[in-house]
């Protein structure tokens, strides 16, 4: 399906619950293909290292560093970016909490907030602290962060279907 080298080919990618078709070369990040393709620019474009954790989406519900992933394997699974969450309870609470200033980092935060209250909705303070090592914020200080996540998962654990 896909070629080697720079030629571009078309592919098809399951994102946010649809189904989009891309120009994609088989160098080509996830990260590019979202932005420049598909206008998803709230996946942002920060280390490019897999460093912060700016570019964070959901692959099949597991969080990835979207610069570091290639969008030919990302074919036939399901991708998640923070467009999906627009409105969400866990947006909100983010905000309620203040855990937001300049926002670079918060759409890499919340989805891997999202992944863990939907796979360990139990987790302790070291839990929460390991699980968000793959994401680094500039303005916080992170306390304000971790007082969201921590209201998530107590929302998600006593009320497993919202
Ligand atoms: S931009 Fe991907 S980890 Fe920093
Ligand atoms: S809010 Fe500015 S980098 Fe996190």
């Amino acid at each position: 399906m896909i070629s080697n080298g720079s030629e571009k080919t078309v592919a098809k990618l399951h994102v946010n619950g649809g189904t989009k078709e891309v120009m994609i070369r088989s160098a080509d990040t996830l990260l590019h293909t979202l932005r420049e393709q598909l206008g998803l620019t709230g996946a942002k474009r920060a280390c490019e290292n897999g460093d912060c954790g700016a570019c964070t989406v959901l692959v099949n519900g597991e969080p990835h560093h979207s610069c570091l992933s290639l969008t030919i394997e990302t074919i036939n699974k399901s991708i998640s970016t923070i467009e999906s969450l627009l409105d969400s309870p866990i947006q909100k609470t983010f905000i309620e909490k203040w855990a937001i200033q300049c926002g670079y980092c918060t759409p890499g935060f919340i989805l891997n907030c999202h992944a863990l209250a939907e796979k360990h909705p139990d987790a302790d303070d070291s839990v929460i602290e390991e699980w968000m090592e793959s994401n680094l914020c500039r303005c916080t200080g992170y306390h304000e962060i971790k007082e969201a996540i921590g209201a998530v998962l107590a929302e998600a654990k006593n009320n497993p279907a919202s």
